[in-house]
């Protein structure tokens, strides 16, 4: 499955080959420039040389023609990597809406996956082929990345909030994942491999982990577990403290005035610092601060599921169907978050 030339990993997302065409223009730029600025400068230390010792050479003029040429073509050519680059970084970092959502934990020195139908795994990570992915990413402790070249794709996992990756493999196989972040003495231990599969052959893959609880439904557990229910509702309804149906996606009032978009980073640091932001009408600081010693990333990311799973689409059926439905934040906007003053 590895590429004839190691320094050039296979194409096996479709990013791919536009990440490689814009590496191979800047390749191409920067040596044809080299070439061009080393032989013309050998050429005329010859041609220009010395010839005797009284030799007094022609003063030289200058020329506004070839000046503007030399500042406009370089000026255009920059200009054309620019917008290269930044059109093909939009296409890399912003996240489409029907991808099938996939949660990773990294730690020091493994990754930790967990699809939304509960099936978890270490260092490895199933997906299928042809179907757009997006990875929702924290860590335990330190500072990793998550890089499969093969896709030609990476992102910073960063302790303390949520970021995401997304790519759509285009073929089946078995691709290297590394952590392109130094973190500590096994860094260069924390491998694992990215395997694409057929969307049947993936299927059945995912029922394999069926016995364990989705996230969802350990989310839910945990929200009983932990008291959440007594303020918020046993089915999130609100009480005490403001209601989550509905929550995810949705703008919310704070009390200081501002409005947020209820997102993963929002949801996590309202568990682990419910003072920081508190929702309009809600001013008595009655959720207790402790969440945030007492659950883990994966704990924090199951609760937020289960919120997740509380918008009207997937209701109640967000438990077993892989993630289809509760993916797409469809029109964000809906005005039933702002609680009842
Ligand atoms: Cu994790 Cu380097």
């Amino acid at each position: 499955m590895q590429s004839w030339i190691p320094l050039i990993p296979e194409r096996a997302s479709t990013l791919a080959g536009r990440v490689d065409g814009l590496y191979f223009y800047l390749v191409g730029v920067t040596i044809f420039f080299s070439l061009l600025i080393s032989v013309t400068l050998i050429f005329f230390v010859i041609k220009y040389r010395r010839r005797s010792d009284s030799e007094v050479p022609r003063p030289v003029a200058g020329s506004l023609k070839l000046e503007t040429l030399w500042s406009v073509i370089p000026f255009l050519i920059s200009m054309s990597m620019f917008v290269w680059g930044a059109d093909l970084y939009f296409a890399q970092y912003r996240m489409p809406k029907d991808a099938l959502e996939i949660y990773v934990v990294g730690k020091q020195w493994m990754w930790k996956i967990q699809h939304t139908t509960g099936q978890r795994e270490i260092n490895e990570l199933h997906v299928p082929v042809g179907r757009k992915i997006k990875l929702i990413m924290t860590t335990e402790d330190v500072i990793h990345d998550f890089f499969v070249p093969a896709f030609r794709t990476k992102a910073d996992v960063v302790p303390g909030r949520y970021t995401s990756l997304w790519f759509e493999p285009t073929k089946t196989g078995r691709y290297h994942l590394f952590c392109a972040e130094y973190c500590g003495t096994n860094h260069s231990g924390m491998i694992g491999s990215v395997i694409v599969m057929e969307p049947t052959e993936f299927d059945q893959w995912l029922a394999g982990g069926a016995d364990q609880d989705s996230p969802v439904v350990a989310g839910q557990k945990l929200f009983q577990s932990q008291g959440c229910t007594s303020c918020h509702g046993v089915n999130g309804e609100g009480g005490k403290g403001p209601p989550l149906l509905s929550l995810f996606g949705s703008s919310v009032k704070l009390d200081n005035g501002q409005t947020v978009t209820a997102d993963e980073n929002y949801i996590r640091s309202s568990i682990r610092a419910p003072q920081a932001q508190i929702v309009e009408g809600f001013r008595q600081p009655l959720m207790p601060t402790y969440f945030k010693e007492q659950l883990s990333e994966e704990q924090l990311l199951q609760i937020m599921m289960f919120i997740k799973s509380l918008n009207p689409p997937g209701a109640a059926g967000g438990t077993m169907a892989p993630a289809l439905g509760n993916a797409q934040a469809t029109g964000s906007a809906t005005p039933s978050s702002s609680p009842a003053k």
